[in-house]
């Protein structure tokens, strides 16, 4: 089902992107006092953008879809994009609009990160949207985990196409299930890949990866790759009938930005599943990247 990379070696991030604005403070702070951060910057963010940003490192054609204001942030991101290598062709830009934006705060003292998120009136990619772009280049489409009615359409879509290729042609789908809401359960049996969050599992009832794993898998189509990453205790996955694959976590000698491990640890397993790798060798990259994350600010200094 997964195929080898070749000649049509691009990967597809379909989502957020949004401007992060990430405050480093020692402690977190409580409420009602006034602090200084020990630093403050803009960062490119949202889940499909921090993908790509992790293909686009590793090496991968990657590309990215989903909507950008045309406001003053829209040329920091489409620069941040291209700073990696990623293709930003297809992106919809959306007049009159303000810029997706989280807030997020990160703990030195406990390595934790808190997002507020805010969305004024940006919105979502449409299934118009998607349908105008050619998939004949891409390898393998991933999705992010919301705009649930329009994403299902959208990987309706790319199994159409599929229809008209040969099948060691398929172009292979995924999906990341993250935030606990039970709607974006509806997007499980659609996709060849599912990776399926701690909280999501957390919000389900599971109480660790096997349960998750079992559960999430019932409610996949037969011989899908179900990956569940579970923070410090690192991921597992399974396909089918075919026993479960484990992976350690891989600490860095200081956790220093936990923003985006998630995003890191799905870019990176897609990556070796692209290229051909077993189900444990990809989870095992993925761990290993994403403790190589943790132990950075940001994905600069990955390069
Ligand atoms: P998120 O909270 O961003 O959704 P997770 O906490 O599940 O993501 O972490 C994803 C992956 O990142 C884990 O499988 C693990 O490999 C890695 N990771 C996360 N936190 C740490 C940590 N403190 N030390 C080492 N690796 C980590
Ligand atoms: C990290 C992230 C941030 C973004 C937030 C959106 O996983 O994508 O970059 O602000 O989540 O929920």
């Amino acid at each position: 089902m997964v195929r080898i990379m070749s000649a049509r070696e691009n990967i597809l991030c379909v989502g957020l992107c949004c401007l992060d604005i990430v405050s480093l403070v020692s402690h977190f702070p409580k409420e009602d006092t006034d602090q200084r951060c020990l630093e403050q910057r803009w960062q490119r963010g949202g889940n499909a953008a921090n993908n790509s940003t992790v293909l686009g490192l590793l090496g991968a054609k990657a590309a990215f879809l989903g909507t950008i204001a045309d406001s003053h942030e829209k040329r920091f991101l489409l620069d941040d994009f291209a700073k990696y290598g990623v293709n930003t062709e297809k992106v919809v830009v959306c007049k009159g609009c303000e810029c997706s934006t989280s807030f997020v705060i990160l703990s030195r003292a406990s390595a934790s990160r808190t997002i507020i998120h805010s969305n004024k009136n940006l919105p979502e990619l449409s299934v118009d949207d998607f349908a105008q772009v050619d998939l004949t280049p891409y390898q393998w489409i991933h999705f992010e985990g919301r705009n649930v009615a329009n994403v299902a359409q959208m990987i309706k879509l790319v199994r159409e196409h599929n229809k008209g290729l040969p099948q060691g042609e398929f172009i292979t789908t995924s999906v990341e299930i993250e935030k606990a809401k039970p709607e974006l359960e509806a997007l499980i049996p659609l996709v060849d890949v599912v990776f399926v969050s701690k909280d999501f599992a957390v919000f389900k009832g599971y109480s660790n990866m096997a349960e998750t794993l079992e559960g999430v898998k019932a409610m996949a189509h037969p011989g899908a790759v179900v990956v569940c990453p579970w923070g410090e205790e690192g991921a597992s996955a399974c396909q089918g009938s075919e026993v479960m694959v484990c992976s350690p976590a891989f600490p860095p000698a200081n956790v220093v930005d936990t923003l985006g491990a998630g995003d890191t640890f799905n870019a990176a397993t897609i990556f070796a599943l692209a290229h051909g790798s077993s189900l444990e060798d990809s989870i095992r990259f993925g761990c290993r990247i994403a403790g190589a994350k943790v132990g950075v600010i940001g994905w600069e200094p990955l390069r």
